[in-house]
């Protein structure tokens, strides 16, 4: 979608998987959803360096409205969960450099039953506009499948009157795809800033892998129309909570760069272990993940659970390569590729090798060498390989 956003990956923060649909304030104020949980993990993402390393939006998914519209028909937050207003959330977040994002649903209600945007969706969008909203993810729940191709561009083209520059982030081809539709990529990347393909990420490797591999089949070949303003999105990241190793974690990192997907991480920012923290904060990786070139990377080697993984990064020519080994169990694997004929690297000046998530420097190689790497069970090597010039 040509908004002016979204020109890099959007990066952030989103409830969903960790704090789902938690509204018991009472038992729980520190995790239910509420203006507590968003204005502290904007305040952590501060102190602790998100926002600084481009993690701009804190953004609700369901369960922040009230059960009923107001009395003017307009959306209302919960009123005992958000007493100050969205306004004020935004406000608030405005002023320490970060952005808000909400969600509402195309359907008459949103997945967990609170009201939808069907029917009012010009009105709904001039609502958020009007409180300073700056990203909206826009669910499928309660419509028909007859809806999607008219309703996800209809609200694109009401949030786009509005004038204010909204992420519009769609779950249009996931909904399609269930009800047994087929997506035309280009209209959804006309219409929407981020798109989900697949159902709902969860916190475990199982769930973690098969979103990757799914990009990496690339069915439809959906891979094509990402780009400035249009990006595939594989859902959350879900580094930093209880299901994933650190192997695991660097995987999720490292393949989302790779496949220049949204970084909306949904974890505690108030209590994550610091290797976590370290690695969604890594300045190589998230480099990659931003790159401008914003070509979306490819799997381009898979052979008995050891896959390769490039991307095209700047400087021109350069490339951005993971080694995926998905096997569950043993020893690191030995990985070898001659960079002609297995990675594409065809350069007679040679490249100069970086391991990304230590910032290492590796050598040089000649477009007739082969590269060698070990890579651990469920883990990745994430390298960068630059064209040699003469300064080098
Ligand atoms: C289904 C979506 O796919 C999820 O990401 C989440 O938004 C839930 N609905 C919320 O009900």
């Amino acid at each position: 979608l040509d908004n002016g956003v979204a020109l890099t990956p959007p990066m952030g923060w989103l409830s969903w998987e960790r704090f789902e649909c938690n509204t018991d304030c009472d038992v729980d104020k520190n995790n239910c959803i509420s203006e507590w949980l968003m204005k502290e993990m904007a305040d952590v993402m501060v102190a602790n360096g998100y926002r600084d390393a481009g993690y701009a939006y804190v953004a609700l998914d369901d369960c922040w409205l009230a059960h009923e519209r107001d009395e003017r028909g307009q959306l209302q937050a919960d009123p005992k969960r958000f007493p100050s207003g969205m306004k004020a959330l935004a406000d608030y977040l405005h002023q320490r450099g970060m952005k808000l994002g909400i969600y509402e649903d195309i359907g008459t209600k949103t997945c967990a039953g609170f009201p939808g945007c069907m029917g009012n969706m010009q009105k709904d969008a001039n609502t958020m506009a009007e409180w300073g909203v700056d990203m909206l993810k826009f669910d499928g729940c309660n419509a028909h499948i007859a809806d999607y191709d008219y309703g996800f561009p209809a609200m694109a083209r009401y949030l786009n009157s509005t004038g204010r520059h909204i992420v519009y982030s769609c779950e249009w081809p996931m909904y399609k795809k269930a009800q047994g539709g087929t997506c035309n990529y280009t209209a959804i990347a006309e219409s929407c800033n981020m798109f989900r393909q697949l159902t709902d990420i969860y916190d475990s490797w199982y769930s973690v892998i098969g979103m990757i591999e799914y990009f990496g089949d690339d069915p439809g070949n959906f891979s094509q129309v990402a780009g400035p303003g249009a990006w595939n999105d594989p859902d959350q990241v879900v580094i930093g909570n209880f299901g994933l190793s650190h192997d695991q974690e660097r995987v999720q990192m490292a393949l989302y760069a790779i496949l220049a997907s949204p970084l909306m991480v949904s974890a505690d920012f108030r209590k994550i272990r610091k290797s976590s923290q370290d690695i969604l904060l890594n300045p190589g990786v998230i480099a990659i993940n931003q790159d401008p070139l914003a070509i979306q990377g490819k799997r381009i080697r898979n052979v008995m659970k050891l896959s390769i993984w490039t991307r095209p990064v700047q400087p021109v020519g350069s490339y951005a390569i993971a080694f995926l080994y998905t096997q569950e169990s043993g020893s690191p694997i030995k990985a070898s590729a001659n960079l002609t004929s297995d990675l594409g690297l065809t350069d007679s000046r040679g490249y100069l090798f970086t391991e990304v998530f230590e910032n290492d420097v590796i050598g040089k190689f000649r477009s007739t060498d082969i590269f060698t790497c070990f890579v651990n069970p469920t883990g990745v090597v994430l390298v960068k390989a630059e064209p040699i010039r003469n300064s080098h």
